[in-house]
């Protein structure tokens, strides 16, 4: 009925997320995006001026509104997997995918989109690559085991493209 994405920032959700929604001729949409429209602001906007809790309530809000949503593949935020109560409404929309990809890689593509992720920026939006990494290393050790009690499927991301990734999730689908 739907697909949903799970994984690190910087894993491709968005990206494979369109690639897999055009292949199985499914609607896309990406809960970040909907939480922008809902609040009026931007996600670093959020952050600082409600803080998380007010984003994570926002979050469960725009997943409780998919469910009655089909033939969509969900984007959801990295964080998703955060709040207890969220699962049961993801695992009611469908099987969850978890992209999951290298400290090492997640951390080059944050990097390279900077100002657009305040968990990992702080309060500086000029962080260097290894303090980047780091922020990454800490915040997956305490995600990792949400991701992989989420997932019904793990695919792995690092070393490949969007396409071969999308092709890998098809397989799995079939
Ligand atoms: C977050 C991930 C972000 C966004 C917010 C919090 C997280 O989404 O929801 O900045 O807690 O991991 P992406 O995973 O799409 O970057």
């Amino acid at each position: 009925m739907n697909v949903l994405l799970i994984g690190f920032m910087g894993a491709g959700k968005t990206t494979v997320g369109k690639l897999l929604a055009e292949r199985l001729g499914y609607q896309f949409v990406d809960t970040d995006d909907l939480i922008v429209q809902r609040a009026g602001k931007t996600i670093p906007r959020i952050f600082a001026e409600d803080g998380e809790a007010r984003f994570r309530e926002l979050e469960t809000e725009v997943i409780r509104s998919l469910a009655g949503c089909q033939r969509h593949v969900i984007a959801l935020g990295g964080g998703a997997v955060k709040r207890e109560g969220n699962l049961p409404l993801l695992k009611a929309a469908g099987p969850i995918v978890y992209l999951a990809a290298s400290p090492e890689e997640l951390a080059r593509r944050i990097h390279a989109m900077p100002g657009t992720r305040p968990l990992i920026d702080g309060d500086s939006a000029k962080k260097t690559l290894p303090e980047v990494e780091e922020r990454v290393r800490e915040l997956l050790a305490e995600r990792l085991p949400l991701y992989e009690r989420a997932a019904d499927v793990v695919i792995e991301t690092t070393g490949l493209t969007a396409e071969e990734v999308c092709q890998r999730m098809v397989g799995w689908l079939e």
